[in-house]
Order: C-alpha cells, then sequence, then structure tokens
C-alpha cells in the first residue's frame, strides 16, 4: 500500500468543493433563518479526536456550527474498532439515529472512522442501516469538502474509503480544537508493529511520519496562540522519524518540543517499549515542562505471550526501562495496557503479569479483556480463552491495580503539587479539576478568598467560573486521596506561565 502525502493541489481541489458549499450552506441558513449545525460523536482514541478536531475545522470553513440541541444537519460518527465493545456502542447507538432522521428528514448521517476499513462493517451498515447517507475512512478527512458535494448534487449515497495511506497533513487544513489549554498534535500516522491482536495497522495504515518542521511550526504558533499543553500522539511515538530522511529521531524532537517559550506542559503517547530509548528517559528527566509520566503499555509480563503477541521485548527489557524511569525519575509515573486471556495464556503466564506489576506497581493501567478482532493473526490462534476464565483473571488483575492505584495516590497526601486547571469538576461547579505534571488528577476547592489570575477576588459561597480558570497553573495541597483521583486545596495561583 502506498504512502501519498496529499500535495497543495488535492487539497486546492478540496478547498473549491468547501468554497461553494460555503456559499450555498451561507444562502441557505439566511433563507431560512438559522445556522447549519453539525454534531462529531467519537468513539476511539486521542488520533481518533484529533481527527475529529479537524472534520468540526472543515464544517465550520463549510458555514456550520456546533450543534447544541440535539438536532443536527449533519451527524458524523467517528468509530473506532480496537474491541468489540467499541463497535458494539456504535450499533447501539445508530439505532437512534432513526428517530433523528424522522424529526429532520434532511439530517446527513455520516459514519467514518476504523471500522469503516473493515468491509463487513459497511456491509452491515449497508444492510441494517439503511439511513446512513456517507461513509468514509479515516484517510479521507481531508475529502469532507469532496464527498458533501457529491452527496449534495451527485449521488444519494456516497460510500468512499480510500485503500491508500493518505496523509494530509500540511497547515492549511483547519482544525477546531476542542479545549482552549490543551492541543493535540498527531507526529505522526499509522503503524507498523502488527501485534498479532491488533487492528491498527489495517485500519490505520503504515507508519508516516509527519515532518519535523511542521509538527514545529504548529507547536509555535499554538503557543503564541495561548495554548499551555501539548500532547504529541503516535501509535508508536518511540519510533518517529525512521520513514523520513535526516529527521531526528522522538527524543529530539522532544527536546525541541520543550525548548518552545511560553508552554506548561509537554506530553507524549504511545511509548513503545521495544522502541523506548534511555537516552529519551534523559531528556525527559532533564525538563521541567515535560511531564513526568510515562505510559508504557505491557500487554503480557510472560515472554511466551509476549512473543505470541509480536510485541519484540522481553519481560526483563521492560522491566529495565521501567526501573531506569523510576530510579531518574523518582517523583514520575508509570501507567500501562494490560491484556488479559490472550490465546494460549495460561495461569502461569498470568501470573507472570501479575508479577511484573508487583514489581513496577504502576501509579495507574488501563486493563482489557481480549478481544477477537477478525482478520488479526490471534482470531486464528488455538487455545482461545475461554470467557469465564477471562473473567475471572481480569478481576484479580483489577483488584490488584485498585490496590497499587490507590497506594501510588496516598504517596501523593500532604505534597504540595503543581495543577494545571482543566476547569471544574463534573459533579460539583465549585470544585475544581486538573492534573499534576506527573498526570494524576486532583479535584481541589479554592479557599475562602482568593485572588484569580484575572485579578479579581473570588469570596466565600461565590460562583468559581472554571471554564475562566482553564490552562492556568496552580499549586495546590494535596488533602486525601482515592483510587482514581486525588483531593486537594489550592495554595496559589502561579502567574509567571
Ligand atoms: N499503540 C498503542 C496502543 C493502541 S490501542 C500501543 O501499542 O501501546 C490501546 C490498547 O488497546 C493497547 O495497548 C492494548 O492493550 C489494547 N488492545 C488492542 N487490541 C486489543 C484487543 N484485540 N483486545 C483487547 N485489548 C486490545
Ligand atoms: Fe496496535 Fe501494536 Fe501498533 Fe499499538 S503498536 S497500535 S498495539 S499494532
Ligand atoms: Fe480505535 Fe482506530 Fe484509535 S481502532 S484506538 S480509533 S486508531
Amino acid at each position: 500500500m502506498a504512502t501519498i502525502v496529499v500535495g497543495t493541489a488535492e487539497l486546492a481541489v478540496q478547498k473549491q468543493f468547501g468554497e461553494h458549499l460555503s456559499r450555498i450552506y451561507k444562502e441557505e441558513a439566511i433563507r431560512r433563518g438559522y445556522d447549519f449545525t453539525y454534531s462529531i460523536r467519537t468513539y476511539g482514541c486521542q488520533l481518533n479526536e484529533s481527527d475529529s478536531e479537524k472534520m468540526s475545522g472543515i464544517l465550520c470553513s463549510l458555514a456550520f456550527v456546533p450543534d447544541h440541541s440535539d438536532n443536527p444537519d449533519i451527524v458524523i460518527y467517528n468509530t473506532c474498532s480496537i474491541r468489540e465493545n467499541a463497535r458494539d456502542r456504535l450499533f447501539g447507538n445508530l439505532g437512534l439515529v432513526k428517530e433523528m432522521k424522522k424529526r429532520n428528514p434532511s439530517l446527513i448521517v455520516a459514519v467514518c472512522g476504523c471500522m469503516m476499513k473493515q468491509r463487513e462493517n459497511i456491509d452491515k451498515i449497508q444492510k441494517s442501516y439503511p439511513f446512513v447517507d456517507l461513509i468514509f475512512g479515516p484517510q479521507d478527512i481531508h475529502r469532507l469538502p469532496e464527498l458533501i458535494h457529491r452527496l449534495r448534487f451527485e449521488e444519494k449515497k456516497v460510500c468512499d474509503v480510500s485503500d491508500t495511506d493518505y496523509m494530509a497533513d500540511d497547515m492549511d487544513l483547519p482544525i477546531n480544537r476542542s479545549r482552549t489549554f490543551r492541543a493535540l498534535v498527531p507526529i505522526m500516522f499509522g503503524c507498523n508493529n502488527f501485534c498479532t491482536y491488533c487492528v491498527v495497522p489495517y485500519t490505520r495504515g503504515r507508519e508516516r511520519s509527519r515532518p519535523f518542521d511542521l509538527i514545529m511550526k504548529e507547536i509555535s504558533d499554538l503557543a503564541l496562540g495561548g495554548y499551555k499543553e501539548i500532547l504529541l500522539l503516535g501509535q508508536n511515538v518511540n519510533s518517529y522519524g525512521r520513514d523520513l530522511k535526516d529527521a531526528p529521531d522522538f527524543a529530539d524532537l522532544l527536546e525541541a518540543v520543550a525548548n518552545t517559550k511560553n508552554l506548561s506542559r509537554v506530553r507524549y503517547m504511545t511509548s513503545h517499549p521495544k522502541d523506548l530509548s534511555d537516552h529519551l528517559i534523559d531528556i525527559v528527566a532533564k525538563y521541567p515542562v515535560i511531564e513526568k509520566h510515562l505510559h508504557l503499555p505491557l500487554q503480557s509480563g510472560s515472554d511466551r505471550i509476549l512473543e505470541a503477541m509480536n510485541r519484540h521485548y522481553t519481560k526483563e527489557q521492560y522491566l529495565h526501562t521501567a526501573r531506569l524511569f523510576r530510579e531518574r525519575i523518582p517523583h514520575g509515573t508509570i501507567t500501562t495496557d494490560i491484556i488479559v486471556g490472550f490465546p494460549g495464556e495460561n495461569e502461569e503466564d498470568f501470573q507472570e503479569t501479575l508479577n511484573v506489576m508487583q514489581e513496577v506497581r504502576f501509579d495507574s493501567a488501563f486493563t482489557f479483556q481480549y478481544s477477537v478482532r477478525p482478520g488479526t493473526p490471534a482470531a486464528d490462534m488455538d487455545d482461545q480463552i475461554s470467557k469465564e476464565v477471562v473473567t475471572e483473571r481480569f478481576s484479580r488483575l483489577l483488584d490488584l491495580q485498585n490496590s497499587h492505584s490507590y497506594e501510588s495516590n496516598l504517596l501523593a497526601v500532604g505534597e504540595t503539587e503543581e495543577i494545571l486547571i482543566e476547569g471544574s469538576s463534573a459533579t460539583a461547579s465549585h470544585i475544581l479539576t486538573g492534573r499534576t505534571n506527573n498526570n494524576r488528577l486532583v479535584n481541589f476547592t479554592l479557599p475562602d478568598r482568593s485572588i484569580l489570575p484575572d485579578g479579581s477576588l473570588l469570596e466565600n459561597g461565590m460562583h468559581v467560573d472554571g471554564d475562566k480558570l482553564e490552562g492556568s497553573l496552580a499549586y495546590v495541597k494535596i488533602t486525601g486521596a482515592r483510587p482514581y483521583s486525588l483531593e486537594g486545596q489550592l495554595e496559589n495561583f502561579i502567574y509567571d506561565q
């Protein structure tokens, strides 16, 4: 499969479709007296979220505005197929669209994302959900103007999923970012690793790194535009640049980003244990602005299973990296992904996973039951593990991880931590929420009298506007721990950001 970087000529064509549509939608909006609206539902990882931000930007350029009344003119389902439950969620939610379409017969229903790279999902949609108007793939995001144009003027239904590993990577694609303080910045697309359980290499294609200069230009523009936190994204950030000529490696890129003026935090994910260099850990240790958190998926602690998963590292190699990180960055946190019940996993293998957990004491973990993905090598392996065994092992794993997460959070109690504020807590508006520099979630209150960063005075009982404080840094005294979050009280805001 070829990798094609979408050139300016292709993007210029899309721009023309876009300009035409934007004129039409603007005129119609005036005629009908209100704007055209869109809603995007995102089911996948942060790379999917980043694609949604691009589609949102494109739709705004077509004169659409975000929908707030659950009655949009276009709804886009940006799907994920990493596990069966992500797939189930889509089909569950698509059932509800029928009602939406009854209310608004001209509603455009679009489905895109990783699931659309698997023919059986498209077949199922076409057969069981005939009201879906538009189907496209994760490599077709930049073609949205053309696809909507075709739907409007030429075809009743459009199903167009590219087979080519396009990289629509240029600064002209509009992006409507969902946060005002944190920016998602993909540094690469696709994956070459072919872990035997995983669909990503099939849905996202081969690994392709964005040019260093483009990434740096985007980040310095974001910093100038007031963004405080940059999240560098890739399925395996440590192999950044390998497909480019004379490109710096990931450690160099991270160092360059850390040296960008006006940023408060730089995060990155995901690291692959086989490619993470000791040098990277030195860079993380050296720069205060780089988050002291390593997300390092273990998947399994058994060498036999790691080999069957095609992960290319051993338990000892994994432990070397984890030990080095703990040693050089004592205040740092390590989080992980673990799969339980991969084909052939026996009790001994599972114990090996628990042993690694006991040694590393992960500060937090995403734990998954193995989910058969059609078309992947693991789907055809003998010795698939029964549901009962998987559930039983999963519950033991979860108990252990919960105790480690809680133990890790307890260690933070009594400390004063630098928090990047993310807004008000979802449950109570007088409680603010944010993250420590090592990525712990903290819910905290303000003292009875506080001076806010804009100079205004907040007195007891007054409403705290979390949105206004998003992106501010503050020192917070940690007063309590729960398994998945910390509690605290603000000491003071940090002004010289
Ligand atoms: N690129 C990243 C993670 C991508 S997917 C990496 O390699 O670490 C996020 C996580 O989903 C994976 O780390 C893995 O733990 C989990 N996952 C992927 N495929 C899965 C499957 N078929 N069943 C269960 N979990 C899976
Ligand atoms: Fe999937 Fe493995 Fe690639 Fe991660 S590294 S996206 S788990 S194939
Ligand atoms: Fe899902 Fe695709 Fe991301 S399968 S995890 S949305 S790359």
